[in-house]
């Protein structure tokens, strides 16, 4: 059985099956493209096989390192940013107490991010918190040169290495980043910290199941073999030999791409379980920057409900048409609560006592698919059997799956951004970086 079950039953008044069946052998052969290497960007397609090739020996060592830290620290900082933090922080949420911080006689470290904004604020308010404490960080860079990890980095270096001496310091840091290039490859070793190394050919939105995201969650206390399992798992489920009718993440691929030439520009990751939010950041991510360049792509959005419904429900319900939603589904939640019973029953609810949450949340949830849909909304559901390390696992890997196929279908190359490079060259010309004193001038003329 399946982690994952999708249907698309809910978009067939839109683009019918048959349309979608169509499709079947150009995205086979996108699946295919992507096994075979000889696709666009074919210089990234590590990720691929990734979690079937996950040793048992890689896990031991990130657990090893994990155990390090977690001895030593009681709030492990993780420095990183786009793929070199969402992953890590979607799963870590996914995953964790919704009052994570708060849970009182706690076993595992507080793992805090940094490094993903350039807030003034944010810092003050996180080296304020982590002052006295014991901590420890995890610094992600694939690239070593990112601005924003880097500044968070040598601030929290110089505060670990002015608490604990630098030789202390260094049992302290792990590094996650090139083999080779980079300047924190070069400062790793010579500070002698321990060191992961991102392959060569897994760009940073795909690197999830990479110690990018292994490390920080097995620090946090997360299960990591059960979740590269659940990955290994829809890694065989969409290999290129499984046909089109049982490839769920083909079938994803196909029902986007249909929906996309049928003028539906948008799609909204649509979530009833607060923990999941990130899962979308992620999700954004990933479809984001694979998919939209060269003029093409759908615009991937989301939204939390029911919160969301009190506020983005009426544009989905009732403005452009260009919009499709993917739901996540949730069969049964990790625990139990009823509704009480009021004797005044003034809110009208008793009706609703005694029964769980979740049976109401079911009911909020498909109520407002066949309101969406009604609408003219199309609704696509991936629905999870409860949400733990294997089925987030597999989420994750059945989402690359799709991209990648997706990227194929439109024709773009999944794993470059030459568009996140336009704003770069424009702050570090305001910044005044040397060699950019020209840029500077003319965009200060514009301001
Ligand atoms: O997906 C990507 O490639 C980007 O989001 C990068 O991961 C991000 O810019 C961070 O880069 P780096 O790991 O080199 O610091």
């Amino acid at each position: 059985m399946s982690l994952l079950k999708f249907s698309a039953s809910k978009v067939h008044d839109f683009v019918s099956e048959s349309h979608i069946n169509s499709l079947k052998s150009k995205i086979e052969s996108c699946n295919t493209l992507l096994h075979s290497g000889e696709g666009k960007g074919n210089d990234f397609l590590g990720w691929v096989d990734l979690p079937s090739s996950i040793t048992p020996a890689l896990i031991e060592e990130i657990k090893a390192s994990a155990e390090v830290l977690r001895s030593k620290a009681e709030i492990v900082i993780v420095i990183g940013i786009g793929g070199s933090y969402l992953g890590a922080k979607s799963v870590l949420d996914a995953l964790s107490n919704n009052f994570n911080l708060l849970v009182k006689d706690r076993k595992d470290p507080i793992v805090l991010f940094a490094g993903q904004n350039i807030s003034e604020d944010y810092m003050h308010e996180l080296v304020e918190l982590i002052q006295d404490r014991d901590i420890a960080t995890v610094v992600i860079s694939k690239s070593g040169t990112t601005t924003e990890p880097a500044i968070a980095f040598r601030v929290i270096k110089d505060i670990i290495e002015k608490k604990y001496g630098k030789a202390e310091a260094a049992t302290r840091i792990v590094a996650v980043t090139d083999g080779e290039r980079g300047a924190l490859r070069t400062l790793a070793n010579g500070e002698g910290y321990k060191t992961f190394v991102i392959a060569d050919n897994i760009g940073g939105r795909f690197s999830v199941l990479t110690p990018v995201g292994l490390l920080p969650l097995a620090v946090a206390g997360v299960d990591i073999s059960e979740f590269v399992a659940g990955a290994t798992e829809m890694e065989q489920q969409t290999g290129a030999d499984v046909k089109f009718e049982d490839n769920i993440a083909a079938q994803y691929a196909a029902t986007r791409f249909a929906l996309y030439n049928s003028g539906k520009k948008i799609e909204i990751l649509a979530s009833y379980e607060p923990k999941l939010q990130y899962i979308a950041e992620w999700w954004k991510q990933l479809y984001g920057e694979s998919e939209g360049k060269d003029g093409k792509g759908i615009f991937p959005a989301s939204v939390n409900l029911t919160a969301d419904l009190h506020s983005m429900g009426q544009y989905i319900q009732d403005g452009e048409r260009t919009l499709f939603e993917t739901v996540l589904h949730i069969e049964k939640p990790n625990n139990k609560f009823a509704i009480p019973a009021n004797e005044d029953n003034l809110d009208g609810l008793n009706f609703l006592a005694g029964r769980s949450l979740t049976d109401v949340n079911h009911n909020a949830e498909a109520g407002t698919m066949l309101a969406h849909v009604d609408g003219g909304v199309p609704n696509i559901s991936i629905s999870l059997e409860s949400i733990n390390a294997r089925s987030i696992g597999a989420l994750l890997y059945f989402f690359e799956k799709a991209c990648g196929i997706c990227c194929y279908a439109l024709d773009v190359n999944p794993f470059d951004q030459p568009g996140v490079e336009a704003y770069k060259k424009n702050m570090f010309a305001l910044l005044g970086k040397p060699g950019f004193e020209a840029e500077g001038e003319e965009l200060r003329k514009r301001l």
